[in-house]
């Protein structure tokens, strides 16, 4: 009794300890690391709450409010009653028979062949696979070009890493004043190759993107992969809405350009491709080289992602 009595105050004193360096910041040394510095505060998850709070419509974060198509949930009910193996850990590079059947997909839509084992990673969504990417490949100081206006990670996931972001705008071509559309919003070739140094490590293209719904077309990705080829810069292409395109516009990979898939990383997601949002199974996919990089981040960090969703 007395000593549960003594390891109880031994708590309360440790608690009261933590309660006042927190709360009056009067720790000698810094809590916390630099690499989270200006980055504490993200406006969409201010804004999630503000939505939830006022019960407005949040066109900040998207996902869709119908379900995902009948064969896809069948298939996870399938999965998850598919016995022991369905929900123990499997390969934590990515389940076989998904590496496989990615490999296999993709392969043919890139003109390349794919390697299951060694070209590709399955992550928690095409989120993880970003932060893999850049936490692998972007070292202290290094430069990265982000195309703007871009999905809102970017940004701090490049500072994390130790880089910096380089910024050049898509700008809207108004012509006879005729109402603009995605593809109005433009890369100017000369802007983007002034970002370019010796410092560069990486640019970051989102096609088709978020925002504006652009599809890059053939010969823009052209003139980014020319630029990347010029200063071995590696190509992060974020393609998770590539099965999302309309009225004819036709999503090509950067990574099908010539000289392109030796160093791009195209990033993919099943939950966008199967409206399926909260699965968050995604991938990334690129020469065994890079991805090599982007499974150290993975194996010491998530390790391994939920068998039956990749399934
Ligand atoms: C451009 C872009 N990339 C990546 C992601 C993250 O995808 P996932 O849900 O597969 O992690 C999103 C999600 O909104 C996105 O819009």
């Amino acid at each position: 009794m007395l000593r549960r009595v003594a390891a109880n105050v031994a708590v309360n004193s440790w608690k009261g300890n933590i309660f006042e360096l927190d709360h009056k910041l009067i720790m000698a040394r810094q809590l916390h690391a630099r690499r989270i510095e200006g980055i504490d505060k993200n406006i969409w998850v201010e804004f999630t709450q503000l939505a939830a709070d006022y019960k407005v419509v949040n066109l900040g974060q998207g996902f869709p409010d119908f379900s995902p198509p009948s064969y896809i949930q069948e298939a996870f009910c399938k999965a998850v009653n598919g016995g022991c193996s369905m929900h123990q850990y499997t390969h934590a590079f990515g389940h076989p028979p998904l590496v496989s059947i990615l490999a296999k997909f993709f392969g043919r839509v890139v003109g390349h062949e794919i390697d299951a084992f060694e070209d590709i990673l399955v992550t928690v969504g095409a989120y993880q696979a970003l932060f893999c990417t850049f936490q692998a490949l972007v070292d202290e100081d290094d430069e990265v070009i982000i195309i703007e206006p871009f999905f809102d990670c970017y940004q701090p996931m490049v500072k994390m890493a130790g880089g910096k972001g380089v910024y050049v705008p898509l700008r809207p071509r108004v012509e006879g004043g005729k109402a603009l559309t995605s593809a109005d919003w433009v890369l100017s070739s000369e802007e983007l190759a002034s970002k370019f140094n010796p410092r560069t490590k990486a640019i970051v293209i989102n096609t088709p993107n978020n925002p504006l719904g652009k599809v890059y077309k053939r010969e823009e990705l052209q003139v980014i992969a020319d630029l990347c080829i010029k200063h071995d810069v590696v190509c992060i292409s974020d393609e998770v809405y590539e099965w999302l395109t309309y009225d004819g516009a036709k999503h090509v990979k950067i990574a099908s350009l010539p000289g392109m898939w030796e160093r791009t990383v195209t990033i993919g997601s099943g939950g966008k491709s199967f409206s399926a949002t909260g699965w968050k199974v995604g991938w990334a996919i690129g020469a065994g080289p890079i991805v090599k990089h982007l499974k150290t981040v993975h194996q010491n960090s998530v390790y391994h992602c939920a068998t039956a969703a990749q399934v």
